[in-house]
């Protein structure tokens, strides 16, 4: 494994320009992202700083990280030593500025929602050491716009994990229009460094990765709403028909309702076009809380502890079977 330096041997004022300076990564919000790419930065070595406005969502995290890597012990691909060692790597932050303390490589992984990240980049820029390199998870928010919030634009990145951090591969990387070619290739060969692989893209709304997915679960969740079909035939043609391994609506659940609507939203405005509208019943299931499984209810109802798909109530009409 490459040498990790000392933060003394980084220069205060000299970007990372090469993996073997990153020792310490802070990551800010500990929601469904945050806490699994804590997961990865702990298990390969990196001391992580955990940071959320709320406490409850930190003790969260930290049980959720310990039961992902308890399952991984199970299946025999990380000891209990090991994973004693990466838990150990992990502290958790309700302050800003003490969580930033130190940090090489900052991922902001909070709410998405365009003048909350404004705000978060403003300070991370004010508090974060000079030579950080700032990187966002942001499904689909311009990282050109993210990075004029901040006194270093050349520095900041889009660094775009997908959900599980720890099962899924794929790490889409956002040069935006003032990023540094070599903040982007640091970046690139981290993504490589941690087991992921990287596919870098440029600076539209949505990227590729939502760009493409997000409106086919919105042209789902239309298609509900018109009464072409119910949940369960919609996800059962995508996955038998498409052969994709979860259904769109499913799919929205595991995401989040709230932030399937952000980056449609997003596409809707960054674009101009009718055709990214978010459909209706979108936005009244994100007003009424129906966030999908964080929130215990969206298409489908989960239950602590429960595997089994169980249609909502309000879908689970049973005029779709003949
Ligand atoms: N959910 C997905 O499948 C998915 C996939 C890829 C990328 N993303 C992106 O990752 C980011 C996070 O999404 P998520 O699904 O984890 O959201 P989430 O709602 O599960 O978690 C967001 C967390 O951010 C915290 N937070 C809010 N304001 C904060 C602040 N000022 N400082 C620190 N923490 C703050 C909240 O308390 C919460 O714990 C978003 O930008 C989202 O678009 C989500």
């Amino acid at each position: 494994m490459s040498e990790i330096l000392t933060k003394e041997t980084v220069e205060a004022d000299t970007v990372i320009s090469s993996i073997q300076q990153i020792k310490t990564v802070s990551v800010i919000g500990a929601g469904t992202m945050g806490n699994g790419i804590v997961h990865v930065f702990a298990q390969n070595g990196y001391d992580v700083h955990m940071i959320d406005i709320a406490q409850t969502a930190l003790d969260k995290a930290l049980a959720n990280v310990s039961k992902n890597m308890d399952r991984q012990v199970t299946k025999g691909s990380l000891t209990e030593d090991q994973k004693s060692a990466a838990l150990a790597k992990i502290a958790t932050y309700t302050d800003l500025a003490e969580g930033l303390k130190g940090a090489d490589l900052v991922i902001e992984a909070a709410t998405e929602n365009i003048d909350l990240k404004m705000r978060i980049f403003q300070d991370i820029d004010r508090l974060a050491p000079a030579h950080a390199i700032l990187a966002t998870n942001t499904s689909s928010i311009s990282i050109t716009r993210i990075a004029s919030h901040t006194t270093r634009p050349a520095q900041v990145v889009g660094m775009h994990f997908m959900n599980p951090v720890p099962v899924m591969k794929l790490v889409e990387i956002i040069a935006g229009y003032a990023t540094d070619k070599s903040v982007t290739k640091v970046i690139y060969d981290l993504t490589e460094h941690i087991g992921k692989v990287p596919c870098v893209v440029n600076d539209y709304p949505g990227f590729i990765a939502n760009r493409i997915l997000m409106p086919m679960i919105n042209e789902a969740i239309s298609s509900l709403q018109e009464g072409v079909a119910g949940v369960e035939e919609i996800d059962t043609i995508m996955k038998l028909g498409m052969a994709h391994p979860m259904g769109p609506l499913q799919l929205a659940d595991f995401i989040g309702l709230d932030t399937c609507l952000s980056i449609m939203n997003v596409l809707h405005m960054g674009f101009g076009n009718q055709k990214y509208a978010p459909a209706t019943l979108l936005a009244n299931m994100v007003q009424a809380g129906y966030l999908g499984a964080k929130s215990g209810e969206g298409f489908y109802k989960y239950t602590p502890g429960s595997k089994e798909l169980v249609i909502s109530d309000r879908f689970a009409d049973k005029k779709w079977r003949p």
